[in-house]
């Protein structure tokens, strides 16, 4: 095994363990350097630390490279569906047809919601966040379906649960949807597929016959598998950290929701439709926006730009650039939210600023422009993504379960804090 070397002032104080990973990928292993030296590293954000051995995901920044258990996020989207996906990430390896259909099976089986969840809903004010309303919805299952049996077979139960979280969340997703449009529930039919399911959840009608448009089952199923997964990001993070405290699944998801929905992460979908909006309202040219993303002093950022492990385009941004014609030639739309996406992309990609800091389109760049054609509303485009993702939070919280090097998430600190000081009793201050 290689070794590297630590000095300090030219003296040397440590000797690290260095190993490759499968894909050629060098890491130092610092397991023991505060136990045998004192010291800790300093890493705001994280982005030289490798807080697990994972074998879900497979990430190339530089090249631009996704692959999910050893595929291309190329291949799955042209020839899987998101339930093979799903399974292919909760399981290890893509289902037979067998295997397909059972699964299809299961979710069906597992799709309804306990009846007094529904009350829940009706609690919530028309304006909240669907965010809010999911990530509550998805920790109230931990109340209505309970913890784990240990005496009862713990992996047959572990599957039980994961079915259960995979089926219910999206019709939850849905049914928040109709709540706060003020519609009455549309219950899962056995007749669908899962993302027909869904999209028959949110958009079917007792008034008009509603059939789910065969391109938006597809499109929704690309994206879902675009989601599905990105290794150690900031949502995943906390679902493995709240994990590894032996919380329950639904708890751990919920927390993931929670991080998905800010603007930085998951909530870039929806920021960016708002930026485009804005520029558009305001009369805002390309020209002004990109000037105005690099100015240190002005809040306005490109969202949908950037992406703290793409130093290339995002692969993911590339194929739901191109979904995103396809939706919208087929729907003989045109949409002026694109045409100004498609401008300030190409401004962007030209201009110094950007070039030098590696910033390209990311996956949120173009999704919201399809789930807009959709008739999906934008504060429901981080729902979109949170279902999408919840595959890979299973795949991470699971193999976090099985992991032998399992430990409870605690990272040091570097304290920056008063020194040790005495209270001045309340009557002398
Ligand atoms: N617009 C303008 N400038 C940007 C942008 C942007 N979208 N993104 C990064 N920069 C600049 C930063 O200001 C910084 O400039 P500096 O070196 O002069 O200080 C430099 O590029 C590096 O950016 P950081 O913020 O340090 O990069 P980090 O890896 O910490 O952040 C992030 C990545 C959060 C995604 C950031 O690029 C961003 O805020 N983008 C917009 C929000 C977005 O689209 N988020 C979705 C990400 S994908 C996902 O989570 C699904």
């Amino acid at each position: 095994m290689k070794k590297a070397k630590l000095f300090i002032d030219e003296k040397e104080v440590y000797e690290f363990p260095v190993q490759v990973d499968n894909m050629k990928g060098i890491s130092l292993d610092i397991r023991n350097l505060r136990k045998d030296t004192g010291m800790i590293t300093y890493d705001p954000g994280f982005g030289n630390t490798g807080s697990c051995q994972s074998a879900v995901t497979f990430l190339d920044g530089e090249k631009g490279i996704l692959q999910y258990r050893g595929y291309a996020i190329e291949d799955l989207v042209e020839k899987c569906d998101f339930v093979e996906v799903a399974f292919l990430l909760v399981h290890g390896s893509l289902p037979n047809k067998k295997e397909r259909y059972k699964y299809q099976e299961l979710l069906n089986n597992h799709s309804m919601i306990h009846a007094d969840m529904m009350d829940f809903f009706r609690g919530y004010p028309d304006h909240a966040h669907p965010m809010s309303i999911l990530s509550a919805m998805v920790v109230s299952l931990s109340a209505f379906y309970p913890e784990i049996d240990l005496d009862e077979d713990p992996e047959a139960q572990m599957d039980l649960t994961v079915t259960r979280l995979l089926s219910k969340m999206r019709t939850i997703a849905a049914f928040t949807y109709r709540k706060l449009n003020g519609m009455d529930f549309v219950n899962p039919s056995y007749k669908y597929s899962y993302c027909a399911n869904f999209l028959n959840m949110m958009f079917s009608s007792p008034v008009r016959d509603y059939t789910p448009n065969p391109v938006h089952v597809k499109a929704i199923n690309k994206l879902l598998i675009l989601h599905a997964d990105h290794e150690q990001n900031c949502s995943t993070t906390a679902v493995r950290l709240i994990g590894s405290s032996e919380a329950s699944l639904y708890a751990a998801v919920s927390a993931g929701i929670c991080a998905l929905w800010g603007p930085k992460h998951g909530g870039a979908n929806q920021a960016v439709i708002e930026m485009l909006e804005k520029i558009r309202d305001d009369g805002i040219t390309v020209d002004e926006a990109i000037r105005k993303a690099q100015d240190k002093d002005d809040p306005f950022k490109l969202m949908g730009f950037g992406h703290r492990v793409y130093k290339t385009y995002d692969p993911r941004a590339k194929i739901a650039r191109k979904l995103c014609r396809e939706v919208l030639d087929d729907l003989g739309k045109s949409d002026e939210l694109l045409d100004i996406a498609i401008d300030l992309e190409q401004q962007a990609l030209k201009n110094e600023y950007f070039i030098e800091r590696n910033l390209y389109p990311n996956i949120d760049f173009y999704t919201g422009i399809i789930f807009r054609a959709m008739g999906i509303p934008t504060n429901m485009y981080t729902v979109m993504f949170a279902l999408g993702r919840l595959p890979g939070w299973i795949a991470h919280y699971l193999e976090w379960h099985h992991d032998p090097y399992e430990k409870i998430g605690r990272p040091r600190q570097h304290y920056i804090g008063p020194t040790p000081k005495q209270v001045v009793p309340l009557e002398e201050r």
